[in-house]
């Protein structure tokens, strides 16, 4: 196969895109398809402060590269969840990756917060993944509402975006449906919410995954050690055989339900009215009188004391 652009070799097949690259024009087809993501829907500009929220996964730590190339001004943001094994070793890659292209970086502590997982796992009765990703959130809008940045980035690709689209379908869950999207606006009543946004959504993990290996970055591949996430993996196979018999469909899946579906959605979801006000122990908003974090922290002073 050909490089669709100046056809030399090519070493990176498309078939969504109908199209072969070599390394060199598959780097200049990535960047097109992440400039095209952000202006599209909006994302954010040159003149904002982004905050890069960074696991250690590829995603993530590709997303900071590239914002970073085309000039964006961006700051990393690690949670250190304070797991034994894994956190670590996640920390580790980040900070070298930050050490070595010279970008900033800010770590949170779960462990000096007294929220480290495990002890959060030991203590509650529901499954830990779902708090961990209230606390994670929690920390990222506060993380970012206090050091003045005007955006947060996550790393998510198409493949996680089809997957979550594809069980809040399932689920007919119409309070998610009406507020997925690469793009959830800032709110600055009650509390705050930074605005949030996921420039990676036109890629598939392939495409993310090919850029990763080019630019050579090296990342920390651990599924969480407590993870649920088998059903959503189930999900990205069953995805995946869709893409192979019909190339494009998972992209059009998903600009379809930005285009009609969300607007249909959030349009229902505004006549229900589900009020939001500041969580009265932390200050941020929440739509529950006290935040999810707020009560994490209840029920582990209440088994301590
Ligand atoms: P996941 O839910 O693990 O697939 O992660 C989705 C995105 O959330 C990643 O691409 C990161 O941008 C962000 N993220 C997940 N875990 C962390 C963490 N411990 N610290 C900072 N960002 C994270
Ligand atoms: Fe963090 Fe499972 S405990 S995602
Ligand atoms: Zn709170």
């Amino acid at each position: 196969m050909k490089c669709k652009r100046c056809r030399s070799t090519a070493a990176v097949a498309l078939p969504s895109h109908h199209a072969g690259f070599c390394p060199t024009c598959f780097l200049e087809f990535f960047s097109r398809q992440v400039e095209r993501g952000i202006a599209s829907q909006k994302l954010f500009t040159h003149d904002d402060r982004i905050l890069v929220a960074l696991s250690g996964g590829k995603d993530s730590l590709s997303l900071m590269l590239e914002l970073s190339r085309l000039g964006y001004d961006v700051t990393g943001l690690h949670i250190d969840l304070g797991i034994p094994g894994s956190s670590p070793k996640a920390r580790g890659v980040v900070e070298r990756f930050c050490a070595r292209h010279e970008l900033r970086l800010i770590v949170c502590d779960m462990v000096s917060e007294g929220l480290a997982i495990p002890l959060v796992k030991e203590r509650i009765k529901r499954p830990v993944c779902s708090a961990c990703g209230k606390i994670k959130r929690h920390f990222f809008n506060k993380t970012a509402l206090e050091g003045g940045f005007t955006a947060l980035a996550t790393g998510h690709n198409l493949d996680d975006e089809v997957a979550r689209l594809f069980s809040n379908t399932l689920r007919w869950d119409v309070s998610y449906l009406s507020d997925q999207g690469p793009c959830l606006r800032e709110s600055d009543d009650e509390g705050g919410f930074v605005r949030k946004v996921k420039p990676f959504w036109r890629l598939s993990e392939f495409e993310v995954a090919n850029y990763a290996f080019l630019m050579d970055i090296e990342h920390h591949h651990a599924p969480c050690p407590y993870s649920g996430g088998a059903t959503f993996t189930f999900y990205k196979h069953l995805l995946y055989e869709l893409e192979e018999k019909m190339p494009g469909r998972k992209l059009a899946f998903y600009l379809d339900f930005l285009s009609k579906g969300r607007p249909a959605f959030a349009q229902y979801e505004q006549e229900l009215g589900i009020e939001v006000a500041p969580c009265t122990e932390c200050g941020y908003p929440t739509s529950a009188g006290v935040c999810g974090v707020c009560r994490i922290r209840a029920m582990l002073r209440d088994v301590t004391s």
